[in-house]
């Protein structure tokens, strides 16, 4: 495999100094090492340094060694980009698209996962424009990691230091590893909600936007898998972000089982993320229900259970599959219990517990996973955007194959 290439972005904080011990982490791991420091940055550590450090040339502005279109060719080459220190003015510019620097070009033109190890004083850190353009960076993609609590510049203590460099190391590392892990492998992922036709205008459907299952097929496909995705009217701006997998389009739960089964056989990895109706009705008509003026039933018959039906020969076939649960607590039992006790019931190698309600899981809105093992094993439990749950639950497909 070839050396990895990383970015370091230093910005100007005083934690600008750490980013010397990063840099021989990241060297000493193998990895080709290239640093961009403001000029800010420069005024906490020297070129010198760096270039000594990287064995690689520094340059600060895109006018240096124009003919190289240096912010271009940095962002394509990398593998990873980390900014450490990444400042609240430089995390605020990338927030914003603002380029005037080298590294502000860079990371604009990125296409690689980005690491940002935020450092600066704690009114900063929890001031609502920082909180803001946080919240915003991640929501993007960009991982902006936590700060740590202690003895900051001066005299004060809280919240705003920055991660140590060896847990930063650690850290650019996992997510240079993740860049090839699914290399290779296929990966097949359900979203959407199915639709269960009455007549040809009317239909028994649920409120899955589908987005869960695009970030799924999104991560898949950042980790060098090849990827298709099974999509149950998921609407197109949705799909959109799904750009580079394979698209198959289904209504209902049939076409799904039908759509799956074919692009299971083959596939390393199944991940059904989709919301199937567990009913249709019996009856389809060919023609539009007119109203009658009296109470109207309508009888529902059971769907296949496309999961179980996936499960069932992957052994045989090497195949790993991933299921989904949508699960809200009672009074008997928590949403997690019944999610084990589905695991244990569904036979697929790991089960995904989701909390839904009113305000969670559906949608754009933040979610609480919890991955669960055949055996019940409660694996993982995490909270966030749904592309970080997404790189969460591949993790522990990961670790599962
Ligand atoms: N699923 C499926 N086929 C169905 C129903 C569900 O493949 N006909 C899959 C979903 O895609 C999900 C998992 O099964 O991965 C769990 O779905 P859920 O609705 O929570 O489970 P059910 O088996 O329907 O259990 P229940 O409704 O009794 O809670």
């Amino acid at each position: 495999m070839s050396r990895s290439r990383i970015v370091v972005g230093i910005s100007g904080g005083i934690a600008a100094y750490k980013s010397c011990i990063l840099i021989r982490l990241l060297r000493k791991a193998g990895a080709d090492v290239v640093a961009v420091p403001t000029p800010a940055a420069l005024e906490m550590i020297g070129k010198t340094t760096l270039e000594a450090l990287t064995g690689n040339r520094v340059h600060v502005r895109t006018s240096e060694a124009a003919d190289q279109v240096t912010h271009v060719r940095h962002a394509q080459e990398a593998d990873a980009i980390v900014v450490a220190p990444a400042t609240a003015n430089t995390l605020a510019k990338t927030r914003w698209g603002i380029a005037d620097n080298l590294l502000l070009n860079t990371l604009l033109a990125a296409r690689c996962p980005v690491v940002m190890a935020p450092a600066m004083h704690t009114e900063m850190w929890t001031n609502p424009a920082t909180v803001e353009n946080v919240a915003v960076l991640r929501s993007r993609g960009i991982d902006v990691l936590d700060v740590g609590v202690g003895q900051l510049t001066g005299k004060d203590a809280g919240p705003g230091r920055m991660l140590e460099p060896e847990a930063i190391a650690e850290h650019v590392l996992a997510t240079v590893a993740r860049t090839r892990d699914l290399q290779g492998r296929h990966v097949v992922v359900s979203a959407g909600g199915t639709r269960e036709p009455l007549d040809p205008v009317r239909f028994l459907g649920n409120r899955s936007s589908g987005r869960f299952g695009v970030e799924l097929a999104r991560e898949a496909r950042s980790r060098g898998a090849e990827v298709t995705l099974v999509a149950a009217n998921v609407e197109a701006s949705v799909l959109e972000r799904a750009g580079g997998t394979r698209l198959v389009r289904v209504e209902s739960a049939r076409d799904m089982l039908e759509a799956m089964e074919r692009e299971a056989s083959g596939a390393d990895i199944v991940v059904m993320c989709a919301a199937v109706a567990d009913y249709r009705p019996v009856e389809r008509l060919d023609v539009k229900r007119k109203k009658t003026g009296e109470d109207l039933a309508v009888r529902l018959v059971e769907n296949p259970d496309i999961l179980a039906a996936l499960a069932r020969d992957r052994r045989k076939e090497g195949r790993l599959v991933v299921g989904f649960a949508a699960e809200t607590g009672d009074e008997t039992a928590s949403a997690l219990e019944y999610g084990i006790a589905k695991a244990r019931r569904k036979g697929a190698d790991l089960l995904v517990v989701n909390e839904v309600g009113e305000r969670l899981g559906f949608g754009d809105v933040d979610t609480a996973v919890a991955i669960v093992a055949d055996d019940g094993t409660v694996v993982r439990e995490a909270e966030g955007s749904k592309s970080r749950m997404a790189r969460v639950i591949f993790d522990a497909i990961r670790e599962r194959m």
